[in-house]
């Protein structure tokens, strides 16, 4: 078999012209934030890409991890989120100057709006996504946000935005695993030019004692981290695995030096059973 051509610099194109790395680290609210370990990411594995977001929490720490590491704004790739409080245009411009102000920078190479529901009193959602766009698509006019894009974003939800706006999403960002494989919105986003990101690459843990995935991973010495993220950018798919552990955050960046089979990767597509392990926007209107 002819060695796979991905590395840990490899990247995925979006319609506006950028390249977003495939592989970058998640941090979260959930389970902790470890400043050291987004140190070590940068400086000793050579992770690029970090994922963010305001509910998160951690964007003024991120900020101060990044400007420890060294590394020049321009070699790294920043996604950012807004959140639920931040729907509506003003709002939306406020809520990603602030974040660019709590990180120190002045741009996000990619920044999201993180859930298609609102809270917005006697506003549709729909009414909501589209004003919010709106300012997003200004905000990547003025360069603030180099790529735009959203999240838990479904079918439905983009049929809308494409309706209600102008601009097509660089990115959707949306639970992917091997539990959980959305091939329908997948093939929708590809046939709409929408980059595909998946998160929770290990199902919060959930797929890493999988009989299959622990049967793959002891045939290609591996852990089970490894072959579930190795699965997700074989398929294509960025990926951003979350830890707070220096030891972790290695391991799940060493996956570019072997390659799943076809085999490996049809039994890896047969686990899918729809679970959801963060949340479920189905049913947002
Ligand atoms: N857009 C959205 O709505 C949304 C929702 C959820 C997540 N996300 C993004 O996606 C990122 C990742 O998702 P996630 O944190 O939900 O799930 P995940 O990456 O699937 O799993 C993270 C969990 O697995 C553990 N872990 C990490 N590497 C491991 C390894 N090699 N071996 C064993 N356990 C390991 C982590 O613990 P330790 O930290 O203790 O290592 C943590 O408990 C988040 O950080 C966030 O940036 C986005």
């Amino acid at each position: 078999m002819a060695l796979s051509p991905l590395s840990t610099s490899s990247t995925v194109p979006l319609s506006c012209g950028l390249q977003i790395p495939i592989c970058g680290l998640g941090t979260s609210h959930d389970g902790g934030f470890s400043y050291d370990a987004i140190v070590y990411a940068l400086t000793e594995c050579g992770v690029r890409h970090l994922d963010t977001a305001k509910r998160y929490g951690c964007e003024e720490e991120l900020g101060k991890a990044i400007e420890e590491s060294g590394l020049a704004r321009s070699d790294l790739w920043l996604t950012d989120k807004l959140w639920l409080e931040d729907h509506g245009y003003k709002a939306a411009k406020k809520a990603c100057l602030d974040s660019c102000s709590k990180m120190g920078v002045k741009y996000f190479d990619l920044y999201l709006m993180h859930w298609p529901g609102s809270q917005k009193p006697g506003c549709s959602n729909r009414e909501m996504r589209a004003e919010t766009w709106r300012a997003l698509e200004e905000l990547h006019e003025e360069g603030v946000c180099r790529a735009i894009g959203v999240s838990n974003f479904m079918v439905h939800h983009l049929e809308q935005l494409k309706e209600d706006c102008s601009v097509i999403p660089h990115v959707n960002q949306v639970e992917y695993h091997p539990f959980q494989q959305h091939s329908h919105l997948m093939e929708y986003c590809q046939q709409e030019g929408i980059v595909f990101e998946g998160y929770s690459p290990l199902a919060k843990g959930q797929v890493l004692n999988n009989p299959t995935v622990l049967h793959i991973a002891a045939k290609h010495r591996r852990t089970p981290a490894q072959i579930c993220i190795r699965w997700s950018i074989q398929n294509g798919v960025v990926t951003i695995p979350k830890s707070t552990k220096k030891e972790r955050i290695q391991e799940n960046f060493n996956v570019f030096d072997f390659q799943l089979e076809d085999e490996d990767m049809a039994m890896l597509r047969g686990l899918h059973d729809g679970r959801h392990v963060t949340w479920d926007p189905t049913n947002v209107e």
